[in-house]
């Protein structure tokens, strides 16, 4: 059986790629510190787990949720409350929030619900894999944003050419960068939503991961390079020791565990 065109359009996926290259690199005895994936490794907070727990044997969950049922009228509040806390953001619960089952996947149906065939989508480049993904299988055209150390990776906006940018429906960004671990600052932000409104994009942050710590301080490539300058003279285990330490000072939590793999930044709630 023949698989749709929108499939074979999709480049093989990253992490499959940087498995194998793994597993080589492993058959030939070499030690590996795994940073491809930034698959958390600290548990849960307990009370989460325990409110999870709890809340599985109550007969009432297990039913389908429904989009303005009493309980996820009570969690879009609790989310606008927490953006409001936290950013000082106002949302209205019910028309500006919208629970999904991962990021990811919001990123991916955003195409598919907003893309038509010829619609362009400008994505930074390199990008987390869905970003660009999400793109190709909704049939939109993807246009890539290079980005570059001496532009501290942030996209050059006045680059893009205005034929594009008449055919262009979203941009999309993600701070701090994943894979590089830029972060941008206000101005950017500002930049790009007055950007976007003048040329009638929809903007997408992808906003996955949080770089400021409790005293405002951004974690970042900065303190990588410093504590990372002598990496060639490292072994792999001072490599993850001083990555731990890096982090474990910036958020001042991470835990070393013995496979070595770390969460680099702090996820937000
Ligand atoms: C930029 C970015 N977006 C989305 C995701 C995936 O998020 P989720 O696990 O919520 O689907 C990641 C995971 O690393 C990410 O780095």
């Amino acid at each position: 059986m023949e698989e749709a065109n929108r499939l074979k359009r999709l480049p093989p996926y990253l992490f499959t790629i940087i498995d194998n290259l793994k597993k080589e690199v492993a058959a030939t005895g070499m030690d590996i510190i795994d940073l491809a994936m930034g698959n958390p490794d600290l548990a849960p907070a307990q009370h989460i787990i325990d409110e999870l727990t709890k809340s599985c044997s109550v007969e009432g969950n297990h039913r389908y949720s429904k989009a303005d049922g009493p309980i996820e009228r009570q969690l879009n509040i609790a989310i606008s409350n927490w953006y409001k806390d936290k950013f000082n953001v106002d949302l209205d619960p019910k028309t500006e929030v919208l629970p999904l089952i991962g990021s990811k996947e919001g990123v991916a149906h955003l195409s598919t619900g907003f893309l038509n065939p010829d619609d362009i989508a400008l994505i930074p480049s390199p990008a987390y894999p869905v970003h660009f993904n999400g793109v190709i299988m909704a049939g939109g055209i993807l246009f890539n944003l290079p980005l570059y150390k001496e532009n501290n990776y942030l996209p050059d906006l006045e680059d893009i050419q205005s034929d594009v940018l008449r055919r262009s429906k979203l941009f999309l960004f993600s701070y701090p960068h994943n894979p590089t671990g830029a972060v941008a600052n206000p101005d950017f932000y500002e930049k790009s939503v007055e950007f976007a409104s003048d040329d009638l994009l929809i903007l997408y942050s992808d906003g996955v991961t949080e770089a400021q710590n409790e005293d405002g301080e951004f974690f970042g490539e900065e303190a990588l390079t410093r504590e990372l300058s002598n990496i060639r003279e490292l072994n792999s285990k001072q490599i993850g020791e001083k990555l731990i330490a890096v982090v474990d000072n910036f958020v001042g939590k991470a835990k070393v565990h013995d496979d070595l793999t770390i969460a680099i930044l702090k996820r937000t709630p």
